[in-house]
């Protein structure tokens, strides 16, 4: 597997060059960083874990194509692979997966364009393994996760999912909901993480309902600066008087040359 960057460099140019030299500064994936269109080996251990789950998959469905990158690396893999691609964005993806298609013609590739959670619903068949690299934020994970389950028909689910570090709620609700068969974390920059998930009414009970408290921590959070803010300024109030904190606003803003100061003394002027 030292081979990989070999092995892909060509169709990586390739699909470069179909998507008119062209990437997404910041947005990275499973080859690249984000910041150049360079092979990244940091993420090798990653690739690899990809690599061999297509070897032991036959029927894929992808959440977050982009330019393909991670297809590239299953069907170097396993060139006779059915892969489901689902992308919001149609800048990159379908230029890809037209040059893998041409490229991999014993593979069957379809791509869908459109918000995942929209079409998930509208999927009426199974997959062998789920990979979940679209929307990192961890309240659309947790709502394909639940779309996902939902369209598969077997006790067991096998999901791949990328950037872990970015759901890390997530990963602990799984872990505490259901009973985990078999999981692999390399460990690498951007990791991923593959779950095999033993599926039942119970266990999806209690994701639901543990999810919806980590809704409520999140509410909560985002509640705090607000009340945090109120607090401060009643403390300030009540001690130091409406009157002197005008007067020191006053001062902060006209007489300081620093913009955060300034800031601090209009807030004081209005408290
Ligand atoms: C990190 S990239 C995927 C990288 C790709 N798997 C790879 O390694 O080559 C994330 C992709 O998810 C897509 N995406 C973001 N939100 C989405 C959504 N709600 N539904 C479908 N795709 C989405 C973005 O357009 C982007 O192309």
């Amino acid at each position: 597997m030292q081979n990989l960057e070999r092995k892909i460099k060509k169709n990586f140019q390739g699909i470069y060059k179909a998507c008119g030299n062209k990437f997404y500064l910041s947005c990275g994936s499973y080859l690249i960083d984000g910041q150049n269109y360079k092979y990244d080996k940091r993420m090798l251990k990653k690739q690899n874990l990809l690599y061999h789950l297509a070897k032991e998959n036959s029927k894929i469905l992808e959440i977050g194509v982009y330019m393909g990158h991670s297809i590239l690396i299953m069907l170097t893999s396993n060139p006779k692979l059915k892969i489901t691609g689902l992308d919001i964005d149609k800048r990159f993806a379908p230029k890809a997966i037209n040059y893998l298609k041409k490229t991999f013609t014993d593979s069957k590739l379809n791509l869908i364009l459109g918000d995942s959670l929209k079409n998930l619903k509208k999927i009426n068949t199974d997959y062998d393994l789920y990979h979940i690299d679209g929307d990192h934020r961890p309240i659309k994970i947790y709502k394909e996760i639940l779309a996902c389950i939902e369209l598969h028909k077997k006790k067991k689910i096998k999901i791949l999912f990328d950037d872990v570090e970015m759901m890390k709620d997530v990963e602990k609700l799984l872990f505490s909901s259901f009973e985990i068969k078999r999981s692999i974390k390399p460990k690498c920059i951007f990791r991923n993480l593959y779950v095999e998930i033993e599926l039942n009414e119970k266990s999806i009970k209690k994701f639901k309902r543990s999810f919806f408290f980590l809704l409520l921590k999140h509410f909560i959070i985002s509640l705090a600066p607000f009340y945090v803010k109120k607090f401060c300024r009643l403390i300030l109030k009540i001690f130091l008087g409406e009157k002197i904190c005008k007067i020191i606003g006053s001062f902060l803003s006209k007489k300081t040359k620093s913009n955060n100061l300034q800031k601090l003394g209009r807030k004081l002027e209005n408290i």
